[in-house]
């Protein structure tokens, strides 16, 4: 009895303590405190976006420097690598946001948060003219703001190509609303699927789910998708869910070039055994509103019925990128994005004044999430050391123009060596930390450095590591807890097939 009481009431202990340091955080996290205002004296640092990059800037920068005013469509910053599981009500859409007012208000000085599009930048005048682009719009809507920095983060949109039909029929993995759109589309294909009456050849078509682009993010949705049909649909569904179909069509020879060929042999033969068909050197030319019509590799063309195409086939510039782009025709060139220097500056630009992060710029990294936060973070250091070289700057000039004294010789002496420090800014060097990718039916991939060279893994452990290495990696503990209770509720109930 006394070992059993000894042990319950260690483990209450640990509950407690845990519980209790859970909620000084989460209590520091919900009361943010005083900030200081703008002070006009100093520069106005706009930034553009609330993804990666820019939230990985904010969260990174001493706002004691700027003035900083953050402009973007989404008042929230999305964590891209969960959004699949979102798609399939693994997750619900709230958890794996995050309000950038929630970052924003714990600086030290006051950060404008912007809910807008930017639609010009002038970079000669330094100026962005942006518009509120939402349901809901007051007497103003449009306006302009004076930067004197300016950090370009707004990411990038959906590649289509000019498929006809893509934009019509094609659900998108881009943004929250695209994992919502695509789960009530898949529910309605399943409850069109059990209306009664219905040919045995529309029950398949309805079923036939078709995800085109067989890189991370299309692979993604597939295992997602094989993971709900399994866990859930054929218990609510069981007349149906052996009808369901999940193609992967994809258009080089192989699924997931950036990954090694022990793990894209991995993934096939994953694949093959949760009967997830793959397409491989098969291009999709039109999606119609019933089915999609796929060039083969022996370049016939056949059309395909399905009920859902979930298009994940790469991303493409916004426009207001290619319009920034294209006021140096000389120094921007790259079709994949805005050209920058060593230190993120974008190449053209006179006075240095616009960096540019992410997957808007084209550098030699591939256009992650991990490549964009660490530009963030390398950018929030610069921005200081700026702040830090403009104030030793303008102490010179004023030293300079006054009255020579021996004391203000030796201060403009020390004001020159701190200076030329301060000038030496060490170029952006991006880190890579491993690629990771969950590939359905409790598995993961991995290529992780190690010990100078990779570790490629696969399955079960690799998932649990895939699991971990998410969550540690959410910007908030809130968005842990909400991540882990999710994945924990549907553990326990499994998931909800209501149809929003
Ligand atoms: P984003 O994160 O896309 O942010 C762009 C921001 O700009 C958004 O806030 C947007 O609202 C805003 N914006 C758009 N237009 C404007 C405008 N006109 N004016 C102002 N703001 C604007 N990468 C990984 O490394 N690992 C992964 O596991 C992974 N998984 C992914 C899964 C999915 C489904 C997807 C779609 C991507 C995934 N990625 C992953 C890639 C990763 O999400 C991107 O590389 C990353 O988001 C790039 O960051 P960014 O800041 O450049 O752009
Ligand atoms: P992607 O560009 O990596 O892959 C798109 C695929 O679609 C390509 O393989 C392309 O050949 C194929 N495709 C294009 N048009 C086609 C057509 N008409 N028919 C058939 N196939 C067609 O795009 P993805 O997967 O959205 O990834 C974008 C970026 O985000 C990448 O840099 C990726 O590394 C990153 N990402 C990383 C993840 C991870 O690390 N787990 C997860 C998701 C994305």
């Amino acid at each position: 009895w006394g070992r059993f009481l000894q042990t319950v009431g260690g483990a209450t202990l640990v509950t407690v303590g845990t519980l209790g340091v859970l909620y000084y955080y989460a209590q520091q996290d919900k009361t943010p405190g005083e900030q200081l205002p703008h002070d006009p004296s100093k520069k106005t640092l706009v930034v553009l976006g609330s993804g990666w990059g820019a939230t990985s800037l904010l969260k990174s920068l001493d706002t004691t420097d700027y003035n900083v005013i953050v402009i973007s469509p989404k008042n929230y910053f999305l964590f891209t690598p969960l959004l699949p599981s979102v798609a399939v009500g693994t997750l619900s859409p709230r958890s794996i946001l995050q309000p950038t007012r929630y970052v924003t208000r714990h600086k030290k000085r006051q950060v404008s948060v912007i809910e807008a599009s930017a639609t010009e930048v002038d970079p000669i005048a330094k100026t962005v003219k942006f518009e509120d682009t939402s349901e809901i719009q007051g007497l103003v809507s449009m306006t302009t703001v004076n930067y004197d920095y300016l950090v370009f983060a707004v990411g990038a949109e959906v590649q289509t190509f000019n498929i006809p039909g893509v934009k019509e029929h094609g659900c998108f993995m881009k943004e929250l609303e695209d994992a919502e759109h695509m789960q009530r589309r898949f529910l309605d294909c399943l409850e069109t699927a059990a209306f009664p009456g219905q040919t045995p050849d529309e029950v398949s078509r309805l079923l036939h789910m078709v995800v085109v682009g067989g890189g991370p993010t299309g692979v993604e949705v597939s295992g997602e998708l094989h993971d709900f049909l399994e866990q859930d649909l054929h218990s609510w569904y069981p007349e149906l869910a052996n009808h369901v179909r999940i193609t992967l069509v994809e258009a080089l020879p192989s699924v997931l070039p950036m990954f090694s060929k022990q793990l894209i042999e991995y993934t096939e033969s994953t694949f093959k055994e949760a009967k997830i068909d793959i397409l491989t050197k098969t291009m999709v030319k039109e999606i119609k509103e019933k089915s999609v019509v796929l060039q083969m590799p022996d370049k016939s063309v056949v059309d395909v019925p399905c009920g859902l195409v979930v298009w994940a086939a790469g991303n493409k510039l916004r426009k207001v990128t290619q319009d920034l782009m294209a006021r140096f025709p000389d120094a921007q060139t790259n079709r994949r994005g805005i050209t920058v220097d060593g230190h993120l500056r974008m190449a053209g630009v006179p006075d240095g004044s616009v960096f540019a992060i992410g997957d808007c710029s084209a550098t030699s990294y591939a256009p992650t999430a991990q490549v964009a936060s660490q530009e963030g973070a390398y950018l929030a250091r610069i921005l200081t050391q700026l702040a830090k070289k403009d104030a030793l700057a303008a102490r010179l000039n004023a030293l300079q123009d006054a009255p020579a004294s021996e004391e203000a010789k030796q201060e403009v002496e020390g004001l020159q060596r701190q200076l030329a420090k301060a000038e030496k800014m060490r170029p952006f060097q991006y880190s890579h930390q491993g690629s990771l990718a969950y590939i359905g039916s409790d598995k993961a991939i991995a290529d992780l450095p190690f010990f100078n060279g990779n570790l490629a893994t696969g399955g079960v452990a690799t998932y649990l590591f895939w699991r971990s290495a998410y969550i540690s990696t959410l910007f908030s503990l809130r968005n842990r807890v909400l991540v882990a209770n999710d994945w924990i509720k549907v553990k326990l109930f499994g998931r909800d097939v209501s149809r929003e």
